[in-house]
C-alpha cells in the first residue's frame, strides 16, 4: 500500500511541471493582440485572456522555457466569413519555430514584412490560401529555415534569387501558384540541395547549369513553360530519387543522359525530348514511376531491365520508339 502511494506521489511529481506550465506573459499579450487584428474568429474561441495560452487551440509552448514556439491555424469549420490579412503583430511572436496558416481561403493580402522579425522559424507554411503578391525577397533572412512551403496561394512575380542564401533549407515548395520568370542561377549555390517543388506555375527559360551542384531528394518542375536541356539534374553522382518534368517545352536528347541509379519516379512526358532511350536505364533497379510519353523519341526501348514493367502508356505517343511494352522494331 505504502509502495503504492509512493509511486503515486512520483508520478504526480514527474507530471507536475507540465501541469505547471505558465504561459510566457509577453507571448501572451502578443497572441491576444493578434486575434484581436483578426476580428476575434470563432475559431480561436479558446484563447480566453484568463488561462493558460500554452493549452490554447493551435497554440504549443516550449516545455521548459515556456515560450509559444509554434502557432498551427488550419481550416476547421468556419475561421472568417470576411477577408483577412496576416496581421503586422505576428512579428512580436519572435519565439516561434513553427508557422503554420493552411486552407485559409479568406487569408488575402501580400506576405507582410513583419515575417521577417520571425528569425526562429525553421518551420514555415502559409498555403492553400488567397495570398498573392511577390515571394518576399525578405524570406532570405530567416536562417534557421529548414521547410519553407508557399504552395497552393496566388503569389505572381518571379523566384527571388536571394532563397538560396537560405543555409538550413530542406523543402522548397512554391508550386502552385503564378510565378513567371527563371528558375534563378543562385539555385546552384544552396548549402543543403533542399527539395525544389516548383510545378504548376508560369516558370520559362532553361534550367540553369548550376543545378549540377545540387543533389536534391526530389525535384518537381511540371507544369510550366521550361525548355532546353535537363542533364544538370542528372549524374551518376547524384542521388535524387524524384525527378517531374511533364508538360514544358523541354527538348534535349535523352541518350546522353546518365541517370542516377537512385531513381524511384522519372516523369518526362508532355515535353520535346528526341533520342534513344539509354541502356544505363536498366541499372536503375528502384524505378516504381516511369513515363516519357508524348515526346520524340525513337529506337528500342532497353530491354531486359526495368522497363518492362511498365505499360504502353508509359511510352506512347513518341516518334518512333519500339520494342516491349511497344510493338517491336521494324
Ligand atoms: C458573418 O458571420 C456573422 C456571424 O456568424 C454573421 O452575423 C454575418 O451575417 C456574416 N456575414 C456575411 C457577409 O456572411
Ligand atoms: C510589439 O510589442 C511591442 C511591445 O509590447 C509593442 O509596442 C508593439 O506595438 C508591438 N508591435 C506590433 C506590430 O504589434
Ligand atoms: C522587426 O524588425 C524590424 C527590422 O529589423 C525592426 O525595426 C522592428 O522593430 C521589428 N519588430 C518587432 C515587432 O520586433
Ligand atoms: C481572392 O482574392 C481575389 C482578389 O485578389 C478575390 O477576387 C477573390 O474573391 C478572393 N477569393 C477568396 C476565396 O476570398
Ligand atoms: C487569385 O486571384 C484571382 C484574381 O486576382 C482570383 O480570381 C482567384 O480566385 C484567386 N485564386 C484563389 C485560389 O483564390
Ligand atoms: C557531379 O559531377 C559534375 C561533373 O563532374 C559536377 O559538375 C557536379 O558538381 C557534381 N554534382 C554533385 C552533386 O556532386
Ligand atoms: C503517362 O502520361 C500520359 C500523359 O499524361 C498519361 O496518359 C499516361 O496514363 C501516363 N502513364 C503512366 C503509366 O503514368
Amino acid at each position: 500500500m505504502a509502495a503504492k502511494m509512493f509511486r503515486i506521489c512520483v508520478l504526480l511529481i514527474l507530471i507536475s511541471p507540465a501541469l505547471a506550465v505558465l504561459c510566457n506573459p509577453a507571448d501572451k499579450k502578443n497572441l491576444l493582440q493578434f486575434k484581436q487584428d483578426l476580428n476575434n474568429p470563432y475559431m480561436l474561441v479558446s484563447w480566453n485572456p484568463d488561462t493558460d495560452c500554452c493549452y490554447w487551440n493551435a497554440v504549443k509552448c516550449d516545455q521548459k522555457t515556456h515560450r509559444v514556439i509554434s502557432l498551427t491555424i488550419l481550416y476547421s469549420g468556419p475561421f472568417t466569413n470576411f477577408s483577412f490579412q496576416i496581421p503586422p503583430s505576428i512579428a512580436n511572436l519572435s519565439s516561434l519555430r513553427t508557422l503554420i496558416l493552411h486552407k485559409l481561403p479568406n487569408l488575402a493580402g501580400h506576405l507582410p514584412p513583419a515575417i521577417a522579425n520571425l528569425t526562429s522559424l525553421s518551420y514555415l507554411t502559409i498555403s492553400w490560401t488567397n495570398v498573392s503578391g511577390p515571394v518576399p525577397d525578405f524570406l532570405s533572412q530567416l536562417k534557421n529555415l529548414q521547410f519553407l512551403d508557399l504552395s497552393f496561394n496566388n503569389l505572381t512575380g518571379s523566384i527571388p534569387s536571394s532563397l538560396s542564401q537560405l543555409p538550413n533549407l530542406i523543402s522548397l515548395r512554391l508550386d502552385r501558384n503564378k510565378l513567371t520568370g527563371p528558375i534563378p542561377d543562385s539555385f546552384g549555390s544552396f548549402n543543403s540541395s533542399p527539395s525544389l517543388f516548383l510545378s504548376h506555375n508560369q516558370l520559362s527559360g532553361t534550367i540553369p547549369a548550376s543545378l549540377a551542384n545540387q543533389d536534391p531528394m526530389r525535384i518537381e518542375l511540371q507544369m510550366n513553360k521550361l525548355e532546353g536541356d535537363a542533364y544538370m539534374l542528372f549524374g551518376a553522382n547524384k542521388t535524387t530519387q524524384m525527378v517531374d518534368l511533364s508538360r514544358n517545352l523541354m527538348a534535349f536528347d535523352i541518350s546522353k543522359v546518365e541517370f542516377p541509379t537512385s531513381l524511384i519516379s522519372l516523369d518526362l512526358n508532355h515535353n520535346m525530348i528526341y533520342g534513344k532511350l539509354p541502356e544505363g536505364l536498366k541499372a536503375v533497379d528502384f524505378l516504381q514511376m516511369f513515363n516519357v510519353s508524348y515526346n520524340r523519341m525513337c529506337g528500342e526501348i532497353p530491354q531486359g531491365g526495368r522497363l518492362q514493367r511498365f505499360d504502353v502508356s508509359s511510352f506512347f505517343h513518341n516518334k518512333c520508339l519500339c520494342g516491349s511494352p511497344l510493338p517491336d522494331c521494324k
